[in-house]
Parts: C-alpha cells; sequence; structure tokens
C-alpha cells in the first residue's frame, strides 16, 4: 500500500478539487435562472442557418477537410517515430540510421506546418467572405426596415450587430469549426495510437478523463455566463456611446460633461468587472486542466518507471523505455486538445448568441413592404388623394383623424398649422415611411399600397425638416451616386440658389462634406437638399421647410428658389412663413390631426378662422420686426 502513496495523494487532491467545484456548480444554480437568458432559436437552428451561408464555399471546406488530415498525422506519428529510439539503440548504434530518423521527422514537421499554412490561409479567405455577406444581408435588412421599427432600435445596437457579432461569427468558420474538428481527430488518432503501444497504460490515462469532462461542464456554465455579462455591457456602452457621440455638442453646451463621465465610467466598469470575471474563470479552468496533465505524466513515471527499473510486467504488459517516452509524448497531445476543445465550446456558444442576435434582427419582418402584385408605374402624373385616412404612431393614440384632401396634378398645396399637429406626419405617410391602419391614400387614382415601394419612392422628391447630409463631397450629396455631369449639377445648383455659395467655396463641387455636413449651414444644407431633389426631377415634390437658424439673406435665397420649383411638379409643403404659400393653389389648415379649412389664401382670409388669425399673428410680428 505504501508504495502506491504517491498515486493516492494525486487521487485524492483530483477528489478534493472536483469535491469544491461541484459544490460551487451546485450553489450557483439558482442565480442562473434570475438571469432570464433563454436563447430562442435553437442551436442546431443556428447551425443549419449559418452553414447555409457556408454553403457556396463547399470546395474550400473540403479542401480544409484533406489538408487537417494531413497535418493531423504529425501528432500522431512523431512520438512513435521518438519512442523509436531504442530499437536504434538496440540495433547497433548506426549514425546514417539516426539522421535518416531526423529527416523522417523533420519532413512531416514541415508537411504538417504547410498544411496548417494552408489551411489557415483558405479558412481565413473563405470566413472572412462569408462574414462580409452576413454583414451586407444585416445593413440590407436594416435598410428596407420602416421608420416606426427602426426608431424602435438604438442605433447603438444596430451597430454592436453588424461589427461585434459578425466579428465573433468570422471567428467561428476561420478557426472554430475547425480546430473542433481537427481536434476530435487528434484525440481519437493519439487514443488509437496509445492503445496500439500500451493498452494498460491508455487505460490509465483514460482514468483522468472524466473528470476533465467534470471540470469542462462546471467551467462552461461558469464562463457562460461571464460571457453573456461582457456582451450585454458591450452593447449597453456601444448604445450610450452611439447616442452621446452625436449628442456631445448639447452635453458641452449644457455643460454636463461631467455627469456624463460618471455615467459612462459606470458602464465602463461593468464592462471591466464583467471582462475580469471571465478571465477569471480561465484562469481557473486552464490550470486545472493542466494539473490532469501533469498528475498524468506523474503518474506515468510513477507506474512506469517502476515496471522498468525492477524489470516487472505492470499489468501483464512489458513497459520500456521507449513506451514511457512515446506515453510522456501522448499525453500532451491528448489532454491540449481536450482543453482547447472547451474553451472553443464556449466560444462556439458566443457565436452561437451572436448568430441568434443577428438573425433576430434579420428575422424582423419589414412592416412596410411590397405587397406580392405590387406594381410598377413608369408615369405618374402626380394626382393625390387621401380617403378618410386615420394613422396613429402607437396603438391607439390617433395623431390623423379622418383627413381627407386632394391635390390635383402640378398644384403646390401647403399646410399650415400649429407645431405637433401631424404635417409632417401627412408627409411622410405620402412615401410610405409609415403604414396609415384606415381609409387610402391614392396616386393617380391608385393606392399607393399596390405600387412598389422603391418606384413610389422615385417618383417623389423629398426635402425633410432635419436635412441630411452624408459625408463625402457636395457632388456625392447632390447626386446620391447617381451619374449626372457637371453641367447639369451646376444647372440644379443655379435653379435652386445654391450656385452662389458653392462658388465661394475653395474646391466648388469637391468641397468636403462632414458627417451630417456639420460644415455648413442650416440655410446652406437646405438650399443642397433643393438641388438634390431638383436634380432628380421627380413629379411630386414635399418640402418640409425648416424656420430655424437662418439668415435674412439665405431665406430670401430660399424663398425665391421655392417659387421657381413650385413650377417643376406637383408640390406638397409646410410653410411657416405664410407669404411663401400666398400663391398656393390650395391651403390646408391642421389641427390636432384633423383638416379644420381648407381654401386659397383669399378665401381663407375672407373666411376669418385659423388661417385668418395666423396671418395676423404673423403679419403684426413682422410689423413690430421692421417698425412700423
Ligand atoms: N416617430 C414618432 N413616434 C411617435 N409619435 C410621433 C412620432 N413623430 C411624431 N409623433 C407625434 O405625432 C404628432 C404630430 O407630429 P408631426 O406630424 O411631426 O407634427 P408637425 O409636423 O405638425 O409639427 C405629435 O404629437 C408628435 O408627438
Ligand atoms: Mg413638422
Amino acid at each position: 500500500m505504501k508504495e502506491y502513496l504517491p498515486l493516492l495523494i494525486v487521487g485524492a487532491i483530483i477528489g478534493t478539487i472536483s469535491t469544491i467545484l461541484i459544490i460551487a456548480y451546485a450553489a450557483i444554480k439558482d442565480k442562473k435562472e434570475s438571469m432570464g437568458f433563454e436563447r430562442n432559436i435553437k442551436d442546431v437552428e443556428l447551425l443549419k442557418r449559418l452553414l447555409r451561408y457556408a454553403k457556396p464555399y463547399w470546395k474550400s471546406f473540403i479542401l480544409v477537410a484533406v489538408v487537417m488530415i494531413v497535418s493531423i498525422s504529425y501528432s500522431i506519428v512523431s512520438p512513435l517515430l521518438v519512442a523509436n529510439i531504442e530499437g536504434i539503440v538496440k540495433s547497433g548504434f548506426e549514425l546514417a540510421d539516426v539522421f535518416w530518423r531526423v529527416g523522417l521527422y523533420a519532413g512531416i514537421l514541415v508537411v504538417s506546418l504547410v498544411c496548417t499554412y494552408i489551411q489557415s490561409v483558405v479558412l481565413q479567405k473563405t470566413g472572412q467572405k462569408i462574414v462580409s455577406q452576413l454583414r451586407e444581408d444585416t445593413f440590407k435588412h436594416i435598410e428596407s426596415l420602416s421608420h416606426g421599427q427602426l426608431s424602435q432600435i438604438p442605433i447603438g445596437k444596430l451597430v454592436t450587430r453588424v461589427t461585434y457579432d459578425t466579428n465573433a461569427i468570422s471567428m467561428m468558420f476561420t478557426n472554430l469549426l475547425v480546430n473542433l474538428v481537427q481536434n476530435c481527430f487528434v484525440i481519437l488518432g493519439v487514443l488509437i495510437a496509445m492503445l496500439c503501444v500500451n493498452y494498460m497504460l491508455t487505460l490509465m490515462v483514460l482514468c483522468f478523463v472524466p473528470f476533465i469532462v467534470l471540470f469542462t461542464v462546471i467551467f462552461r456554465k461558469f464562463s457562460r455566463k461571464a460571457y453573456r455579462k461582457i456582451k450585454n455591457c458591450t452593447t449597453d456602452i456601444n448604445t450610450y456611446l452611439s447616442e452621446n457621440l452625436s449628442g456631445m455638442k448639447i452635453t458641452q453646451i449644457f455643460n454636463r460633461e461631467q455627469r456624463k463621465i460618471e455615467e459612462f465610467s459606470e458602464k465602463n466598469e461593468k464592462l471591466y468587472k464583467a471582462q475580469r470575471s471571465q478571465l477569471l474563470v480561465f484562469s481557473i479552468f486552464r490550470p486545472l486542466v493542466y494539473l490532469l496533465n501533469i498528475s498524468s505524466v506523474l503518474c506515468l513515471f510513477f507506474l512506469g518507471c517502476k515496471g522498468y527499473l525492477d524489470n516487472i510486467e505492470f499489468l501483464g504488459q512489458i513497459v520500456s523505455s521507449e513506451v514511457i517516452v512515446a506515453f510522456y509524448m501522448f499525453i500532451s497531445r491528448f489532454f491540449n486538445p481536450i482543453q482547447s476543445l472547451a474553451e472553443q465550446f464556449h466560444r462556439l456558444q458566443s457565436a452561437f448568441a451572436s448568430a441568434e442576435k443577428i438573425f433576430t434582427i434579420l428575422d424582423i419582418e419589414p412592416d412596410v413592404a411590397d405587397e406580392a402584385d405590387a406594381i410598377e408605374l413608369e408615369e405618374v402624373k402626380g394626382d393625390i388623394e387621401f380617403k378618410n385616412v386615420w394613422f396613429a404612431y402607437n396603438e391607439g393614440e390617433w395623431i390623423l383623424k379622418d383627413v381627407s384632401f386632394c391635390v390635383k396634378a402640378n398644384d403646390t398645396v401647403a399646410f399650415v398649422g400649429s407645431t405637433g399637429s401631424g404635417k409632417t406626419t401627412i408627409l411622410s405617410l405620402l412615401c410610405r415611411n409609415y403604414d396609415i391602419q384606415q381609409g387610402e391614400i391614392l396616386l393617380d387614382g391608385i393606392n399607393i399600397r399596390h405600387i412598389k415601394i422603391d418606384c413610389l419612392r422615385r417618383h417623389f422628391g423629398q426635402m425633410l425638416q432635419d436635412v441630411f447630409l452624408f459625408s463625402g463631397t457636395i457632388r456625392s450629396n447632390i447626386t446620391l451616386r447617381d451619374e449626372f455631369d457637371d453641367d447639369k449639377i451646376l444647372e440644379a445648383c443655379k435653379y435652386v440658389n445654391a450656385d452662389k455659395f458653392i462658388g465661394q467655396l475653395t474646391n466648388g463641387l469637391d468641397e468636403e462634406v462632414r458627417e451630417r455636413g456639420n460644415n455648413f449651414s442650416a440655410g446652406q444644407r437646405q438650399l443642397l437638399s433643393f438641388a438634390r431633389t431638383v436634380i432628380h426631377r421627380p413629379e411630386i415634390m414635399i418640402l418640409d421647410e425648416a424656420t430655424a437658424n437662418i439668415d435674412t439673406e439665405t431665406e430670401i435665397l430660399i424663398q425665391d428658389s421655392l417659387h421657381k420649383m413650385m413650377n417643376v411638379g406637383t408640390m406638397l409643403i409646410v410653410a411657416h412663413r405664410l407669404s411663401t404659400i400666398q400663391h398656393a393653389d390650395k391651403i390646408l389648415v391642421l389641427s390636432n390631426g384633423q383638416i379644420i379649412e381648407q381654401g386659397n389664401h383669399h378665401e381663407l382670409l375672407t373666411n376669418k378662422g385659423r388661417y385668418y388669425e395666423l396671418y395676423n399673428l404673423q403679419y403684426s410680428k413682422e410689423q413690430m420686426k421692421t417698425g412700423n
């Protein structure tokens, strides 16, 4: 009994550690459920959907599989070669023989290295292609969502999906899946080789396997928990960042920097702690597996050397030094892939979690979509009719109540009313940014739901309240990537009076536009949006006029270009200066989502209703301004 004391000590240590871990595992059970994280899409389903993306590249994966089998052979054959050293010694030491063996060993090593290289190059390429496709699909899908759906998802979350989550999936294709398969093969191969060399010692090594499995199961639970935390914290920080970076100017204006810094450090601290707890999990797991590795080597040497030195049989088989060397090498080749397997399963889980998040976005059905039999409209006259339209952004809170009006082709119709009365809403319904709940909107007598959305929007030119310029140049912002020659662009600019300020820029049309056009004034942005609309020659123009931040000079330019644009086609306009719309063919006065008056300027003035009040209010204000 005393003889086997070292073995007993090793067994006791491993047993104690296992017990502690099992207790910890049982203790943490309740907490996990309270996290309320349940995957909605099953792993099999996720894998199927991911593999669909990999399908076009099946040839590359077959190549990788072939190369992989070759590279695995190194792990299995090399210990056998080294162990054979005893054979050389016994059969009379010949230098040529040694060289031959070293050469063979080096040859196998080189082939295996080359294979590993080919494998990783092919995989990286394929993986990147797959993920770039996924990224593109996600972006395309986000584009197809309606305004209502988009406003429900924070931008930071979408950015995280397109960047961070696709990256996690890229990892899966570039090394996870292949490593998983490769490790399984290595484990199997090494096991078979060990069995062939000495099945008794193999059994000894196998005694440690249940402990590895146990540790892995426990480890997975802890690491999964830590990982979820990291993921949630990352999304949280991204969402916070994207909102606060765009609102940084407001933060500075209102002196809220300190408060924001505190909020940010709180989130940052949370992410740090989550990362740390994951590291902690890994830092416990890795040494534990290593402990098993070392223990089995100890047992090997103890049992093996004992058997060899005493020249007795160990459990029926004679153990030679050759066998011990081979096993020493086999053991690390056996334990390393097992340890990696556990970590790779963990990463696979995280890739699945990312995949689930991406597919959840991809599964959102766009709520404004083409009907199956939607038609194309080549020519549009520009007749518009609202028939008893009811609309609510949120169910039950009606913003438009039974709105009906018509607009004849080439007419100019203006919407007037206090803030929040529903003017912008009416304009955005026309292009189906949202779908209405009741009633009909007709374009040339056709319900706009029966017209393909991209076709519908092609006939509308929208100039919205907050002009959005993309980073790029003035040219790219006017043409929006369509092809126009410079004469056409300049003609459009001239038409809307934007030519003067563009002419003063050092680079003219090639002047850089920074993010959101923040290097241009509000008036200049407005004029650029006019030019952008006019150049695309839409049959119907929609203009939601911005009032703030415009100097008198620019305002005169804008008024003038507005008058010109009214001749281009049908025009629907929200104007805050009533003088702009005096010549409109029809003026609709809105209040609380209902049309309360309509008619032209003179009719409405003689009516002495709401329009008359508004007009007098503005008129007297202007007189006060000019001092008359
Ligand atoms: N995206 C939205 N989600 C929910 N409610 C909205 C949204 N946009 C506007 N509203 C609400 O609809 C009403 C009408 O808004 P809007 O059409 O922008 O008014 P106007 O352009 O006449 O000032 C307002 O009460 C506003 O709060
Ligand atoms: Mg508005």
